[in-house]
């Protein structure tokens, strides 16, 4: 006994701590950057809301380039403990950042297949996107639902949902009473589109939806069945990061609570995941803190990480 407490003493000054307690207490998070409009400060970028959520929480920050050759995507992949998929306004199928999206998606269900943990997060568009690699389709139909708070419409399979069923008391009651959630989407996903495809609804449980301006029924948070792979159509890092004033956000103290609590649920989920870099160097060279982020206060009040398009991995 004394002798098993020693040893387990002695591997902890030894190993990583993550092969003792069984988690990766050094994790990190893959964002994925998407084509600009104009290429005036970059080819690709990320907002930083995105970034700061998931710093906010306690993992590191690794952008995610696009239009990389697939050894890119494979180390990466091999070195980061999950990714996300941010929103934006890029083509679901054709862009850079779906195709690239894609290989990481695949990447991810073959390597939890194998028992490999790795989860995958799409807000947004990041969400679309979800739905789109499942069926090789773009399904999505007209919303009104821009720039508009509102609480969630659990279905019934929330409550055993890995996402939703182990909520706190307190987020439970903001989630489905109060204006938490940001919707700023003008397409989305059906619950018939989505109940006719069996591609998306053998892989995903739908748990939870919404009515935008015009009483029409999508689908705003899913996850999949057998895997980490959650989606929200609705922005949890706003309420904490964004504060342009043309943007409708509630900041109160139960929408930031609610926000740091899907911050905190997607980083526990990758301390389950124990990918690493090569090396400390490999990490230290990767991280987004190489990056400068640009700030622009002329009325848009957003920080954003510009990239241009390299020639592959360094
Ligand atoms: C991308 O390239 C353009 C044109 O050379 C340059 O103006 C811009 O600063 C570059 N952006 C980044 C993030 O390197
Ligand atoms: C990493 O996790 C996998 C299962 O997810 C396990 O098989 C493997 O032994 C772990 N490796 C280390 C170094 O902890
Ligand atoms: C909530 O969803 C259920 C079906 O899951 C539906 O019957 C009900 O009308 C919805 N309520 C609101 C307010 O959207
Ligand atoms: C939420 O916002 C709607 C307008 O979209 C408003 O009618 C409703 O009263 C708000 N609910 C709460 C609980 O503040």
């Amino acid at each position: 006994m004394a002798f098993t407490r020693l040893l387990v003493c002695l591997l902890g000054v030894l190993l990583p701590h993550h092969m003792t307690t069984g988690l990766n207490l050094r994790p990190i998070i893959g964002v994925l950057a998407q084509e600009t409009e104009s290429s005036t400060y970059g080819d690709t970028y990320i907002p930083a809301t995105y970034i700061k959520y998931i710093e906010s929480a306690g993992a590191q920050v690794v952008p995610i380039r696009v239009k990389e050759p697939e050894d890119y995507y494979e180390k990466l992949f091999n070195s980061i403990n999950g990714v996300l998929f941010p929103g934006g306004g890029v083509d679901i199928i054709t862009s850079e950042y779906a195709k690239a999206g894609k290989l990481l998606f695949l990447m991810a269900v073959k390597a939890h297949d194998k028992g490999d943990y790795f989860p995958v997060w799409g807000t947004c568009l990041g969400f679309q996107l979800l739905t789109a690699i499942t069926t090789g389709q773009d399904l999505l139909t007209k919303f009104d639902s821009t720039n508009v708070n509102w609480p969630l419409n659990f279905t019934q399979d929330a409550q055993k949902s890995h996402l939703l069923g182990s909520l706190p008391r307190d987020v439970h009651q903001y989630l489905t009473k109060e204006n938490v959630t940001e919707n700023y989407h003008q397409y989305g996903m059906s619950p018939e589109i989505f109940n006719g495809n069996p591609a998306l609804s053998n892989f995903y449980t739908v748990l939870s939806t919404n009515m935008d301006r015009n009483g029409k029924v999508f689908i705003s948070t899913m996850e999949a069945k057998k895997y980490p792979i959650f989606g929200t159509q609705w922005h949890p890092e706003k309420n904490l990061f964004k504060w342009n004033p043309k943007y409708d956000i509630n900041h109160d103290a139960h929408a930031v609570r609610v926000s740091q609590y899907f911050a905190s649920f997607l980083v526990s989920e990758a301390r389950k995941s124990n990918h690493t870099f090569p090396s400390m160097k490999a990490e230290a060279d990767a991280v987004i803190a190489n990056y400068q982020p640009v700030y622009s206060n002329d009325g848009s009040f957003e920080q954003i990480y510009y990239f241009n398009y390299t020639l592959g991995w360094n």
